[in-house]
């Protein structure tokens, strides 16, 4: 986790792993993060299979937290693990799977047009039926 004003090299690390597209609103946030799971248990070395789903499952628990905080979390897959890997120490046996920026939400036309129109659009769900199986898969 990394402060924008108070850690402002670590900020800068963990913005330098990012997409070019989401370093230029990210740089915005108040915090930045990674999401790392933890491939193994650490009682006794087994693999943990749910590693993933476990790490997905913290984050959306975030993103409620936040909200309910009167922030917003954004969650990204447009980063570079292996330079995450290497700009902090992340050892073997851990895998950053996303990046994540917290804070304030900003104004829609503080960003690029692109962006500000995703922004502004409206929000879209996939319908259950598509997903969500009964009986079989597909089904
Ligand atoms: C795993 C994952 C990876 C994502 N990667 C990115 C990303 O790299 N860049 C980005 O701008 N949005 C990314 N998104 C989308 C945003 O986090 C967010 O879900 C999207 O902007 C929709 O916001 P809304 O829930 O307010 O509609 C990702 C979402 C998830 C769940």
């Amino acid at each position: 986790m990394a402060r924008r004003d108070a850690d402002a090299a670590a900020f800068a690390a963990l913005l330098g792993t990012l997409t070019p597209n989401n370093q230029g609103w990210a740089q915005h946030a108040g915090v930045l993060m990674l999401a790392v799971a933890h491939s193994s248990f650490p009682a006794n070395g087994n693999p943990n299979r749910h590693a993933l789903y476990d790490t997905g499952a913290a984050s959306a628990q975030m993103a409620l937290q936040a909200a309910a905080l009167g922030l917003q979390i954004h969650q990204m897959a447009g980063f570079d693990p292996q330079k995450a890997r290497d700009a902090f120490a992340i050892p073997e046996g851990f895998e950053p799977v996303a990046a994540i920026a917290l804070g304030h939400v900003g104004p829609a036309e503080a960003l690029p047009d692109a962006l500000a129109a995703r922004e502004t659009a409206p929000r879209q769900r996939r319908p259950i039926g598509e997903f969500a199986f009964f009986g079989s898969w597909q089904g």
